[in-house]
């Protein structure tokens, strides 16, 4: 760490809230996989903001699309209309095959909008009474930080200290067909909102037969199937959507994130008509949901994705990353397995949750070059932009054991 990094940090300590404890790097630029810092170091990005990167910092198309846009039109509210949104609803829906969308932008706006979308549904289709409808959650959900997300939070560090909490918010542990079962013969459930694989819990990936089974019994008893795929959605698990590898289309769709590439906050929830035309003007919006700026970005983002076969490499891509840690995990005391889906993958550590190891590890990838961050004490999380090569993985791949080989007893 150097003069020039040590005092960007020293600003942030000094002028910003102390919400965030990142690692201490201090990043200038981002080309594909990499990121360099203010001293001109090169890193891989195994984090890819959260997998919002997924087509790869600063791809050339999106940003085109952004600076086109940019100068030209930029934002009108929805107090008028634009001559891009009805082009990019359009282009999305067609997209994911479904009725409409309703933009927001950042990815708890779509868990907002999926669960009022929801609400209104419950009371005005299926006619549960007044103010009783309830959402089911699962335990250990992460959706992000507004009073609504906490609400269905079973995360301490979310919730302590904020409440009171959300009324009508039921939580069921994960993975678990029986609780979903004896939820949702509750009457007045409108909607089940489950995470495909749970990215902050740690990369945790239900059984094969899970979501299938829990959307068909959301069908039986007239629940709306919520997919939060904001971080699974668009490539990263290998198929466009996680819910594809189980062969559904969810009732309620929310896609945010990668939507734009990380370039701009864009986020979307997409539905059929019977759910989407329950909200009528004026009852669910935001100044800058809808904005051209954002949906042109959007368009170039998917179609990125598209072209270039993101898809396809992540799942490929993915199988090689898994098998080489499972292979490396056979012989080690410090690895102790690695799950995920196509390129969403998490190594866990074989120590205690509560320990700083998995920090000391991504500390010492950080200074070999990788950058990568826990989810918990034990868990660390990779997922690189889907553009990765696989030579630029096997070279990854071997930053990332021989920082584990440091930490082997
Ligand atoms: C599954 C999931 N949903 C929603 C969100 C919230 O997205 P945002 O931070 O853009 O509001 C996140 C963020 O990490 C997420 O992982």
């Amino acid at each position: 760490m150097t003069t020039t990094s040590e005092s960007i940090m020293q600003l942030e300590e000094r002028y910003g809230a102390h919400n965030y404890h990142p690692l201490p790097v201090v990043l200038e630029r981002g080309e594909g996989v990499y990121l360099w810092d203010v001293e001109g170091k090169r890193y891989y990005d195994f984090l890819s903001a959260y997998s919002a990167v997924n087509q790869g910092h600063c791809h050339p198309k999106i940003i085109k699309a952004l600076i086109d846009q940019s100068t030209k039109l930029t934002l009108t509210s929805r107090a008028f209309h634009n001559d891009v949104l009805g082009e990019y609803e359009k282009f999305i829906t067609s997209f994911f095959g479904y009725d409409k969308v309703l933009p927001m932008n950042t990815g708890v706006e779509g868990g907002e909008t999926a669960v009022k979308l929801a609400r209104k549904w419950g009371y005005e289709v299926k006619k549960i009474p007044s103010n009783c409808a309830k959402i089911i959650f699962v335990e250990g959900n992460f959706w992000g930080r507004t009073l609504g997300a906490i609400s269905s939070s079973t995360d301490p560090s979310s919730t302590n200290g904020f409440g009171p909490f959300m009324p009508g918010f039921e939580l069921i542990p994960y993975n678990d067909i029986n609780a979903l079962k004896i939820a949702l013969s509750d009457p007045n459930v409108a909607g089940f909102m489950v995470e495909p694989i749970q990215g902050e819990a740690g990369v945790v990936v239900p059984d094969d037969d899970y979501l299938l089974t829990a959307f068909n019994l959301c069908k039986e008893n007239n629940v709306l199937f919520i997919a939060d795929e904001v971080q699974t959605g668009i490539g990263r698990t290998g198929k466009m959507l996680c819910c594809d590898h189980h062969g559904f289309k969810p009732d309620v769709l929310i896609l945010g994130k990668a939507l734009s590439g990380g370039v701009f906050p864009v986020s979307a929830v997409l539905a059929s008509n019977e759910v989407m035309l329950t909200i009528k003007p004026g009852e669910h919006g935001s100044t800058f949901g809808g904005n051209p700026l954002g949906c042109k970005v959007a368009i170039a983002a998917l179609e990125v994705v598209k072209a270039e076969g993101l898809v396809e490499n992540a799942e490929l891509l993915g199988e090689m990353f898994r098998n080489e840690i499972n292979e490396y995990a056979k012989t080690s005391s410090i690895a102790k397995l690695v799950r995920g889906k196509g390129l969403l993958n998490a190594i866990v550590i074989n120590d205690s949750e509560e320990s700083e190891t998995a920090l000391n590890i991504c500390k010492l990838m950080a200074s070999k070059g990788l950058l990568a961050k826990p989810t918990h004490g034990n868990i660390i999380r990779f997922a690189p932009p889907l553009i990765i090569t696989s030579d630029q993985l096997m070279a990854a791949l071997s930053i990332i054991k021989d920082a584990l080989r440091e930490f082997e007893k």
